[in-house]
């Protein structure tokens, strides 16, 4: 196998349950114990947004409790002594690749330490709670949210996430079920680039047709011993 020039990974929640956070869609249909459409969309914030911001004040405090697992560090590790390209893109909007090191990160859905102004979409650094009394720094109101991507809303950087698809030789997707899209896609747009397509998943993804290769098994494992074949 000749070595991989332009890499781009993909990870999920899967890759971030090691460490203590719940998947999505391992626990009945519910995340967290709420229907992800009373809590995960614009819909639901305008309805109720004291609930909303409360379920990711939750999330956001969580963050304190948990740490980056083996599979965090080893992609963060490779990063550092690859000689090519490479981009992790991550729907999780927790901050454990940032805080294994990983350098040229995109998070697609937002991210739980930031929120992000209603009124003038400035983004700010967030590690408090959100409350009703939580002053914006751009305007001095009560117009925050949390910086996340819902359900309904465009994912984030998109062009560069394709720009990188369409140039790479090697696309790795870690801990993701393949239900939700564009994310699900991004497969079909490197294998039509020519890449090796490889997923890494707990149990075959909806999406396992799609990729060359398959390695069933836990991230912590799976993802480290994969890297050092490269
Ligand atoms: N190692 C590898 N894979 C695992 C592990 C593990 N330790 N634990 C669970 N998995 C797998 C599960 O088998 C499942 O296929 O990770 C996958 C997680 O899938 P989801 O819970 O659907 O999470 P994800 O694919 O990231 O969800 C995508 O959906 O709700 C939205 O915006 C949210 O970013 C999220 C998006």
């Amino acid at each position: 196998m000749t070595r991989p020039r332009r890499i781009v990974v993909l990870t999920g929640a899967g890759i971030s349950a090691e460490s203590g956070i719940n998947t999505f869609r391992d626990n009945g249909g519910l995340w967290e114990n709420q229907r992800m459409e009373d809590v995960a969309t614009p819909e639901a914030f305008a309805r109720d947004p004291q609930l909303v911001q409360r379920f990711y004040n939750a999330r956001r405090a969580q963050l304190k409790d948990v740490m980056p697992n083996p599979a965090h560090l080893a992609l963060a590790e490779f990063e550092k002594t690859f000689d090519g390209g490479f981009l992790l893109v991550t729907q999780n909007v927790d901050d454990l690749h940032d805080r294994a090191g990983s350098h040229t990160l995109i998070h697609m859905h937002g991210e739980l330490k930031k929120s992000r102004c209603t009124r003038t979409q400035k983004i700010h650094e967030q590690m408090a709670d959100i409350t009703d009394n939580t002053l914006c720094d751009c305007c001095g109101t009560p117009t925050l949210r949390p910086h996340i991507v819902w359900f309904g809303e465009t994912p984030l950087m998109m062009d560069e996430i394709y720009q990188a698809l369409d140039q790479c030789d090697l696309f790795l997707s870690i801990g993701t079920s393949g239900h939700v899209y564009p994310a699900a896609g991004f497969v079909e747009v490197a294998r039509q680039a020519g890449a090796r397509t490889v997923e890494i998943n707990k149990e075959p993804s909806l999406g396992i047709d799609h990729f060359a290769e398959a390695i069933q098994g836990l991230a912590s494992v799976e993802v480290p011993a994969f890297l050092r074949t490269l």
